[in-house]
């Protein structure tokens, strides 16, 4: 009798345990539920200017833990003339994420584009140019110190090829560096850490996702970086894809010969284009299917990488995707809701994911 009544204790007791494990762990409704659960940051790219529709808002801040500014942290918008800064808008962005609790992911310090044309057309010598960068990586990464809590700090900076891309910044005329392969990458972020201590301080880009020329050019910079001490704690590997995943067959392979050099690894930019008719529906609905595989497929490599700390898409409604415009029509849908802000299954992908990882 004892030990039955011991037994019948014993399985009640376990049964509520597990009732309160299930109810802990599974009954995530949103992204950002999930991904709480498992530690993990998932964000999306997001501009200043949608915030007062509600919908926009609203579901932001619901399904996402990290917010980045889509471009409004970029050279063109925070320094349109020498020395005048503007921060207002992505000072917009940083205060909806404190409101929401969210942290904020800096983008960029660095880049070959996107350059107001005092920059771009300004004709300076390399002393002048590098004093302009100095300034303002020093400037912005300042302005968000303890509000940006990682950096994009150079984006883009390697050819397809492995090789320094050609760059104002580089060579044309370049910061007095030209020929030195990724020494003006590491000033970038000597000055990035001199005027942040505290926040990590990322390489990013593109097509690097799986083993090829470019990541091995990554590589090779971040064991150096790593080996003489420059401060570089991370890579985001944007993760621009298509229907043909493109690398993602040796992204986990990639992520885990990074992680073994010891820096964090950031999905930054994930979106998956897929052919799109002139209203923008996808010309083929069992592409919808596919583009939910991809989503699961690059979602797990991040779970079941330790140093894979943030999770995030470029955008998050099909209303506001840069992929269209960027394709001119001929791809788009790339994102987990919808124009009108519903889930499509690649969100299903990502909230069981993320939800099955928790469980583990
Ligand atoms: C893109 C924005 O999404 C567009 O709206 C803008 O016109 C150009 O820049 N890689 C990057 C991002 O690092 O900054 C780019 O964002 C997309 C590609």
């Amino acid at each position: 009798m004892r030990t039955k009544s011991k037994n019948i204790f014993a399985f009640t007791f376990f049964a509520i345990v597990f009732e309160i494990l299930a109810a802990t762990t599974s009954l995530a409704q949103t992204l950002r539920q999930a991904a709480d659960q498992i530690g993990l940051l998932t964000g999306a790219a997001v501009a200043p200017f949608h915030f007062s529709e509600p919908d926009y808002a609203n579901t932001f801040a619901r399904e996402y833990n990290m917010a980045e500014p889509e471009s409004v942290m970029k050279w063109s918008a925070t320094e349109p003339a020498r020395g005048e800064f503007n921060f207002q808008a992505a000072d917009a962005v940083v205060e909806f994420a404190q409101a929401h609790g969210m942290k904020v992911r800096g983008h960029n310090l660095l880049w070959h584009s996107y350059n107001p044309a005092w920059v771009a057309a300004g004709h300076f010598s390399p002393d002048e140019l590098r004093d302009i960068m100095r300034q303002h990586i020093t400037r912005v990464a300042a302005h968000y110190a303890r509000q940006v809590f990682a950096w994009d700090v150079v984006n883009e900076a390697f050819a397809d090829d492995g090789s320094v891309r050609h760059s104002i910044w580089y060579d044309q005329p370049g910061i007095g560096l030209a020929g030195k392969g990724t020494a003006y990458i590491e000033q970038a972020f000597r000055w990035a850490r001199a005027a942040d201590p505290a926040a990590l301080l990322f390489y990013n880009d593109y097509d690097a996702e799986g083993m090829n020329a470019k990541s091995d050019a990554i590589y090779a910079m971040v064991k150096d970086f790593k080996a003489r001490g420059v401060p570089i704690d991370g890579v985001g590997l944007q993760a621009h894809l298509g229907l043909n995943a493109k690398g993602v067959d040796s992204l986990a392979a990639n992520m885990a010969r990074l992680a073994e050099l010891g820096v964090q690894l950031h999905i930054t930019e994930f979106d998956v284009g897929i052919p799109i008719d002139q209203q923008g529906k996808p010309l083929d609905l069992g592409d919808l299917e596919k583009q939910a595989a991809i989503y699961r497929q690059v979602a797990t490599a991040c779970v079941q990488q330790p140093a894979c700390t943030a999770f995030q898409t470029w955008g998050f409604t099909d209303k506001y995707s840069w992929i269209p415009g960027f394709t001119r029509g001929k791809r788009g849908f790339a994102l987990p809701f919808d124009r009108d802000y519903q889930p499509v299954p690649a969100e299903r992908a990502l909230l069981e994911v993320f939800t099955e990882a928790a469980k583990k």
